[in-house]
């Protein structure tokens, strides 16, 4: 039997790099997982390697900035399934830039996706598993979002917003049985990487004490644990999976 055996889930951001790898490891694990992704394309791609390795999984394209598609999401995922257990608020995109270059429109698209779509996608899991008797959602915050940083502001401020999110929603829900907890990665070779350069790479390297990158396999274990009832008394907290990053 697998850890999340029996539970239906929901990745947002799913077609690739770590939600990717979360969406793989829930169906590993026994969930069966709804691979969503702005991008249609890939989130087939990340359900179809799920269903041809013996698991169960659809995709489902979602603008996680788009009201409509976050509750489709939650509506969808408990009609297919029969329930929804566990959302995972992944998607997000980086953002570099300190307050005088990022434009207005950056800002916003940033606050769009990595903010405001955690909020969308929550609002409507929380009614879902409130009525069905509890849940687990796991939001991908940062070792940015716990920590200042030069050069990223509108990416930092945007992750220390979905930590003040989970810990609110930790307190408003937990009579609901939903637990609300935040996974804080170190950097971790996905795609988001592909623009920085071989010293970037190196630099963002030396940063972490363990002197590398995570491989997200490493970083999804920490949102399996969350997502599983294994983790029944933790709610609203911050788990940092950054290598001592921020222990420096
Ligand atoms: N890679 C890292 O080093 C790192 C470190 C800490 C935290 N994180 C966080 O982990 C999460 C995943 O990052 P990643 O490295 O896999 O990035 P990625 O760019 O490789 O993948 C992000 C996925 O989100 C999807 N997406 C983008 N906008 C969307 C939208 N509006 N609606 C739905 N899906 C959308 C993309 O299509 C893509 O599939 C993000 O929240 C990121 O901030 C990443």
């Amino acid at each position: 039997m697998g850890r999340l055996a029996g539970k239906s889930a929901v990745v947002t951001g799913a077609g690739r790099g770590f939600g990717a790898e979360i969406a793989e490891l829930f169906a590993r694990e026994g969930a069966r997982v709804v691979v969503s992704d702005i991008d249609a394309v890939s989130a087939d791609a990340t359900a179809r390697r799920i269903v041809d390795g013996g698991g169960e999984a659809f995709a489902l394209r979602a603008d996680v900035t788009s009201a409509a598609d976050a509750e489709s999401l939650t509506e969808v995922a408990a009609e297919r399934f029969g329930g929804l257990d566990v959302l995972v608020n992944n998607a997000g995109i980086s953002s570099a830039g300190g307050v005088c270059e990022v434009t207005e429109e950056e800002w916003d698209r940033v606050m769009a996706i990595n903010l405001k779509g955690v909020y969308l996608c929550s609002r409507y899991a929380v009614v879902h598993m409130a009525r069905s008797g509890g849940g687990s959602i796991v939001c991908i915050a940062s070792a940015s979002g716990v920590i200042g940083q030069q050069g990223q502001v509108a990416y930092n401020v945007s992750k220390h917003g979905v930590i003040g999110l989970v810990r609110c929603m930790a307190l408003d829900h937990a009579a609901d049985g939903i637990r609300v907890n935040a996974v804080c990665p170190g950097t971790m070779r996905t795609p988001m990487l592909d623009a920085l350069s071989a010293e970037q790479l190196a630099a963002l390297e030396a940063m972490h004490p363990l002197g590398r990158l995570a491989d997200p396999a490493e970083v999804a274990q920490a949102v399996l644990h969350l997502a599983a009832d294994e983790s029944s008394f933790t709610t609203g907290s911050v788990f940092l999976v950054d290598g001592g990053f921020t222990a420096m």
